[in-house]
């Protein structure tokens, strides 16, 4: 009942559908945590917070209440109390998550409130360092990776559908947020030593959650 699945990979990489189908699959609740860091950076954003101010960020991150639902049919973010699912996918936001998350006093702040979460029953979470970091103890750690042609071309296809400009735009900006996520020395945002590294490139959906439910043992 209390089992743990990590799921980490880069943007693109197809974590969040494949996290929630897992968590459907096997009754479990789902937890994103890439949400949780969208949700603290739009109120950055939101009450003026320079975001490459570190010190400004770390003196205000614990004003904001972030609540995050864990029904993987319905996840839910709110700021305040105020529903933030879809401000937090805005390209603003997006492109400036990557400078708050930075912030040792945000990852603190955000990682107790998910270690908590992970520990009172059995959730699939989804994010950057889950394996290594938020839950190191995960009965199931996969890293999902895909081409950066194929994760662009699968964020462009989220947003503004096929348009050429939005692919070049969409990769240019993938990677410049993959680099600064992964340039980062406060918390490396590695594969943990022990995850199972799943390739999504040639997989569709459907075979992704089949290979995660076989490593939890259904
Ligand atoms: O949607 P996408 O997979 O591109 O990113 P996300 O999972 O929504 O996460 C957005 C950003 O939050 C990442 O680019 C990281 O900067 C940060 N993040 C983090 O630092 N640690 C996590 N566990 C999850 C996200």
């Amino acid at each position: 009942a209390g089992i743990v699945v990590a799921i980490d990979g880069p943007s693109g990489s197809g974590k969040s559908s494949a996290a929630r189908g897992v968590a459907r699959r096997l009754e479990l609740r789902y937890l994103d945590t890439g949400a949780m860091y969208r949700a603290i950076t739009w109120w950055m954003i939101q009450v003026g917070v320079p975001v490459d101010d570190s010190d400004e960020v770390a003196a205000r991150s614990s004003e904001p209440e972030i609540e995050v639902g864990i029904d993987p049919e319905h996840p839910t973010i709110a700021v305040d109390g105020v529903d933030v699912a879809g401000p937090i996918r805005s390209r603003e936001v997006t492109n400036a998550v990557s400078a708050v998350a930075a912030v040792p006093a945000v990852r603190r702040r955000m990682v107790e409130i998910q270690r908590e979460l992970i520990g009172s029953g059995g959730i699939v979470v989804e994010g950057r360092d889950i394996g290594t970091t938020v839950a190191p103890k995960a009965h199931v750690k996969v890293y999902l990776t895909a081409h950066e042609e194929e994760r662009a071309r699968r964020r462009a296809a989220e947003g503004l559908a096929g348009a050429k400009l939005e692919l070049t735009l969409t990769q240019k900006e993938m990677a410049l947020r993959d680099r600064k996520d992964s340039s980062r020395t406060t918390s490396p945002l590695n594969k943990a030593a022990d995850a199972v590294v799943l390739d999504t490139t040639e997989l569709n959906l459907q075979q992704v959650i089949d290979r995660i439910c076989a490593l939890a043992g259904e």
